[in-house]
């Protein structure tokens, strides 16, 4: 690792000669953060050890907590992963997309210990980013991506929430502008006969388990890894996550005095016009709209300065599950 900690972060606007710059990068051990279409990642080689932990150590991150190895497509993930049908069945649905998938590690598998956490499964993701895609391909190895923020706060959704949270941290960040999607992927394992939700995320339940013909099996609950001192049964469930500085106030159905207003639909709640600040997640009730502007108007009206945010309630439905999950993590008690 040749970058310091006090060197610039240079913001690479995403041509083709900047992609080409970012991937020389990370094939040096740099930290790169990177678009894809749920939030910026930070990317670093995941066969290099020294690269990851400068990933945990960019992040602050407990290192229990296993990366997610990107690949440009499933025929270099299949020489990495061992998907079982189920597997091969949700790859070919959902990627390139919103997916991550935990299958058993292929032996000889050169991703590092240090990025699995020395678990014998691995997190794969194929992104659908163009940006991202063009980055990995050119790279030429897995990129192990956590999302580009500080342990604990919330995902960024663009360049300038990177710069914000790591500036003079990383060697670099691709922009890409906006993410589209907005949450980050929805994670499934696949090591046994069991097809498990280990986080609601991009793709809705309901489309993979259309794909799958039967249900997933839920997750290990979460109350049972409530602090990030204690290793989680299922890594990464911590409940307070995505925390903004202001105290979260779910299901609210009216606005109190010095409250900022986080709404979804058209209609408007009672003390409406106490609120601080307000931005409506989607006012026709979109669910894909909401997502894609959640972190950021979760940022936003953070900055506003209220003590508190009082969300009006969003379906649990679609992509209403990765929604409520991330606000349930924005409003829990912090460690
Ligand atoms: O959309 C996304 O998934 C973004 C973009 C950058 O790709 N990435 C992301 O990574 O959200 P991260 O590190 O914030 O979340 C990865 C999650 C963690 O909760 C981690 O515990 C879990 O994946 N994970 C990784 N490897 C695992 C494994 N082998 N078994 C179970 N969970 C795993
Ligand atoms: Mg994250």
């Amino acid at each position: 690792m040749s970058h310091s900690q006090s060197s610039e972060t240079l913001l690479l606007p995403a041509s083709p000669d900047n992609i080409e710059r970012a991937a020389a990068l990370l094939r040096a051990g740099e930290i790169v953060a990177l678009p894809t279409e749920t939030v910026y990642g930070l990317g670093g080689d995941a066969t290099n050890p020294q690269a990851v932990a400068a990933i945990y150590a960019a992040k602050e991150r407990p290192s229990f907590n296993p990366l997610i190895a990107h690949y440009p497509d499933m025929a270099s993930a299949s020489l990495h992963g061992d998907f079982n049908p189920a597997a091969l069945k949700l790859a070919q649905a959902f990627w390139p997309g919103p997916l991550t998938l935990v299958v058993p590690r292929k032996s000889g598998c050169p991703v590092s210990d240090l990025a699995s956490a020395g678990l014998d499964s691995i997190a794969i993701r194929v992104p659908a980013h163009p940006v991202a895609r063009a980055l990995l391909a050119a790279a030429g190895r897995p990129i192990a991506a956590p999302s580009a923020n500080r342990s604990g706060r919330i995902s960024p959704t663009t360049a300038a929430h990177v710069m914000g949270d790591l500036a003079g941290r990383i060697a670099a960040i691709v922009d890409g502008g906006p993410t589209q999607v907005g949450l980050e992927s929805t994670i499934v394992a696949c090591i046994d006969d069991e097809v498990r939700l280990l986080r609601p995320g991009g793709t809705p339940r309901e489309a993979i388990e259309a794909v799958l013909g039967r249900p997933l099996v839920a997750h290990e609950p979460a109350e049972a890894h409530v602090d990030a001192s204690d290793a989680p049964l299922a890594p990464g469930m911590l409940t307070s996550h995505y925390a903004p500085r202001a105290g979260v106030r779910l299901h609210a159905m009216r606005i109190e005095p010095g409250e900022a207003a986080l709404l979804f639909g058209p209609t408007a709640p009672e003390g409406l016009g106490h609120a601080v600040a307000a931005l409506n997640l989607s006012e026709n009730g979109d669910l894909g709209e909401a997502a894609a502007h959640l972190f950021q108007y979760l940022r936003q009206l953070d900055a506003s300065g209220a003590a508190s945010i009082a969300v009006q309630p969003v379906p649990e439905i679609g992509l209403g599950e990765a929604i409520n999950d991330r606000l349930r993590r924005a409003a829990a008690p912090r460690p």
